[in-house]
């Protein structure tokens, strides 16, 4: 039986005893940067697989350094932290690791500076977010990015995330799956928890770290996949609303949503509607790496097995 804890306080804690006060600086502002990490299980294995652990920590250092939250833990500890506490809580299943930066001081007033900084941790099963065997539907959403001079997005701010969840409902009260956001000049940035690719003519086609998105880890993924195992370039370049409408292929890439086939936007079918076969080569080349069953990239893997935990 798993039993879930958190890493808080600079300690190891059952979960439940993980609680902040009303008055912490980051639940009255939002001032705080996380990163969601995937360990995926494998059956065969019997361990999970934490996907490019050190990746998701050198991000979060850097939105760190944007945000002015001091992180004194390095890369290595951190990986050190999240593998205790994933043996620890025991999961023989897929699961989402939540690390956390943030400002702790319990003080009102809106600023970065003048307040003290903590880290935590908790760890939840996690199974699929988006479908990525029949492919999602996308509105383009009413909400706009939010542009780098308002909140930088490649710092995964968690107050930033309100204008996801604000795109994110729109879409879904409008039967859609995913939104997708343009940027206040009308180009595509990204999905709400997802970066987009097109395929075009054969290429990728995906926008480029300037048009305010994340940069995400996935999105590295899948461009190196397409490289080097289909021989497939990108081009990293503004992509027009109306692309989207008239491209061969249209995917979705993030650690929650995986590679997911769009198949249809604005109640236009994508392609002939279906899963595109780039898009479906990527997606198995991608959940072999992801189930550690592609040695040449064990190298993003961190194994950990599960301690067993009596009831
Ligand atoms: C807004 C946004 N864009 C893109 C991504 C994809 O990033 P990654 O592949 O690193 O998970 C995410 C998810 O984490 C996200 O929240």
């Amino acid at each position: 039986m798993a039993t879930p804890y958190a890493y808080f306080q600079k300690r190891f804690v059952p979960l439940p005893e993980a609680k902040i006060g009303i008055m912490t600086h980051a639940f009255l502002y939002g001032t705080a940067t996380f990163e969601g990490i995937r360990g995926n299980w494998s059956d065969e294995q019997e361990q999970i697989f934490i996907f490019r652990l050190r990746d998701h920590f050198q991000r979060l250092h850097k939105s760190c350094r944007i945000l002015r939250i001091g992180l004194p833990q390095s890369e290595d500890e951190l990986c050190d932290i999240t593998v205790k506490l994933v043996e620890m809580c025991g999961y023989r299943e897929d699961i989402y690791i939540r690390p956390i930066a943030y400002k702790s001081s319990e003080a009102i007033g809106v600023r970065m500076h003048d307040l003290e900084d903590d880290f935590l941790m908790f760890v939840a099963p996690f199974g699929p977010y988006l479908d990525v065997e029949k492919g999602i539907r996308c509105m383009t959403s009413s909400w706009r990015r939010v542009p780098d001079m308002g909140i930088p997005a490649r710092a995964k701010v968690n107050g930033l995330y309100v204008n996801s969840a604000l795109a994110k409902t729109e879409a879904q009260e409008n039967g859609f799956d995913e939104a997708i956001m343009l940027n206040d000049d009308g180009h595509v940035s990204e999905g709400s928890g997802e970066n987009i690719f097109l395929v075009e003519g054969g290429r990728l086609v995906t926008p480029p770290v300037s048009d305010n998105i994340l940069v995400g880890i996935t999105r590295d993924t899948a461009i190196g996949l397409a490289r080097d195992e289909l021989g497939v370039e990108t081009v990293e370049r503004q992509i027009d609303r109306s692309e989207l409408y008239v491209a061969d292929e249209c995917f979705m890439t993030g650690t929650a949503a995986h590679i997911s086939a769009v198949v249809d936007v604005d109640r236009r079918p994508v392609g002939d509607g279906r899963v595109g076969p780039i898009t479906a080569e990527l997606q198995r080349r991608y959940f072999s790496v992801l189930r550690g069953r592609t040695e040449k990239y064990d190298h993003w893997l961190t194994a950990v097995t599960p301690k067993l935990v009596k009831p």
